[in-house]
């Protein structure tokens, strides 16, 4: 059997108050009809349709990786207009699945269900109970159970609005019938617009049977008309992606403050996580590894027993086994630390490799090195890795000693067990085994008077 899966992204999304269409905004970093196709194009045999309208430029151009068909709904009228759209694109024995790109948190699992039910005797259809039915269609079902047709809010009569089982919009049927249903949609209603719901009553009346299912929890079919319900799903995803670690093996000092932007490519036991961390992009993590408060990583590997302190930006990097960093530190793009390496507060790495139990532990800046092991950087020493022109490298070798305050102009290269004494400026290699420094020599002025104020 194949699918062909539609998905509903022409709405203007009028409540967002936003130049942005509605189904670019994000949920954990990742637009929200990006999430609705990256669930669906786990289907086999699959083919996916886009129909878009509002911002299209925009929406064409933020997803051009998507492999999927864009249709162009220039008009919104409807979304039983915006199927029709699609409509000669489907083969008759082709299973329909609609989704809308506004939904972002349904699962696999239950657009499988659905598909489960659809045969040339019967669709699918999600509906949820909701405590609070406003704003949905309603499932109007017959005595003995049956779903009888979908009734839009605004068409609804007093007795329908009592019903608390709405409608998810989501729903999967043979191409062939819901092609020949579309035929016959029409705009008499309240909103003068073409309904898609309006199918389940011709279904009906043609004896397919509308067999319904509920997704395992509310959030999966909510959707996103205003900035408030898209912080509530963003929450409900970011406690979702808490418990799935928790159950890994990871602790959460506060699963409400932790966000996952990402993924995670692989993870170790025991990680004690405290609040207000944030993983971007990929990341993996070893074992026994502490991350602290208000830290920030991003597309890094962070190998085992590292203890990352509070209040820490990572990026890009490749932290060794047993190595601390932080807190207050920024390890930026390629950078690659080997283990046991000591990364202190106000510290900024740039694209540098540090090799094993090197230290630097003070308000420094190394960019464009290549540090050897055991090398000890004092305090606030700094690459000049920049003419104003052009990047240039600095290598420290094996064992070397940096004085505090040093300046290292590179291209430059320190040799192994080289001592630099504190507050030099170096411009030339400095050799191995040797003390250097570019000091200007001490002198005491004896019997000096300072200054005193002059009488106005
Ligand atoms: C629709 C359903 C309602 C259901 C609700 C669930 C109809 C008539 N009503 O109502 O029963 O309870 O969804 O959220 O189907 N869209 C287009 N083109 C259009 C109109 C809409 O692409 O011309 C897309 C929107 O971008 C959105 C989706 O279809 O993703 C739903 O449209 P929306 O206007 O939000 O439908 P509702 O009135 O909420
Ligand atoms: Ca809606």
């Amino acid at each position: 059997m194949k699918i062909t899966t539609i998905i509903l992204a022409a709405g203007k999304g009028t409540r967002m108050h936003s130049a942005l269409p509605k189904v670019l905004h994000k949920i954990a970093n990742k637009s929200l009809l990006r999430h609705v196709y990256d669930m669906c194009s786990q289907l086999e045999n699959h083919d996916i349709k886009i129909v878009y309208g509002h911002g299209a430029e925009l929406v064409r151009e933020s997803l051009t990786d998507l492999q999927a068909a864009w249709i162009e709904q220039k008009q919104q009228l409807g979304t039983g207009h915006a199927v029709q759209q699609v409509s000669d694109q489907i083969a008759d024995d082709d299973v329909v699945l609609i989704l809308y790109g506004d939904v972002p948190l349904l699962k696999l699992s239950t657009v499988k269900a659905l598909l489960a039910n659809v045969n040339p005797q019967s669709m699918g259809l999600l509906t949820v109970e909701l405590d609070n039915p406003t704003g949905y269609g309603r499932i109007v079902r017959n005595s003995v159970g049956q779903v009888v047709k979908i009734v839009e809010e605004k068409d609804a009569s007093v007795s329908e609005k009592h019903i608390h089982e709405v409608n998810t919009g989501i729903m999967a049927m043979y191409g062939g019938k819901l092609k020949k249903w579309l035929e016959r949609l029409t705009n008499n209603n309240s909103q003068s617009e073409y309904y898609l719901t309006d199918v389940i009553e011709m279904a009906v009346m043609e004896g397919v049977d509308i067999v319904t299912g509920q997704p395992e929890t509310a959030e999966e079919v909510l959707g996103v008309n205003n900035r408030i319900q898209l912080s509530q799903l963003e929450r409900a995803y970011q406690q979702e992606q808490a418990n799935f670690i928790m159950a890994r093996g990871v602790t959460l000092k506060d699963p409400l403050r932790f966000d996952l932007r990402g993924s995670i490519a692989s993870l170790g036991q025991d990680i004690e996580i405290d609040i207000n961390v944030i993983l971007e992009g990929k990341v993996s993590i070893g074992n026994n590894v502490i991350i602290g408060s208000n830290t920030v990583i991003k597309n890094s590997i962070i190998g085992d027993h590292v203890e990352i302190l509070a209040n820490c930006v990572i990026e890009d990097v490749v932290i060794g086994r047993g190595s601390r960093i932080g807190p207050y530190a920024r390890l930026r793009p390629e950078t690659v630390l080997g283990e046991d390496v000591h990364i202190g507060n106000f510290v900024e790495i740039k694209k540098s490799s540090i090799a094993k139990g090197s230290k630097v532990n003070h308000l420094s800046y190394i960019g464009d090195a290549v540090v050897g092991s055991n090398v000890n950087i004092g305090a606030g020493t700094i690459t000049c890795n920049y003419d104003g022109a052009n990047k240039f490298g600095t290598i420290i070798e094996d064992g070397a000693f940096i004085g505090s305050d040093t300046q290292l102009v590179a291209p430059v290269v320190v040799g192994k067990n080289a001592t630099i004494g504190a507050g030099s400026t170096v411009t030339k290699d400095a050799p191995g085994n040797q003390l250097t420094l570019s000091r200007v020599k001490q002198v005491s002025i004896a019997g000096w008077q300072r200054p005193v104020k002059r009488e106005k």
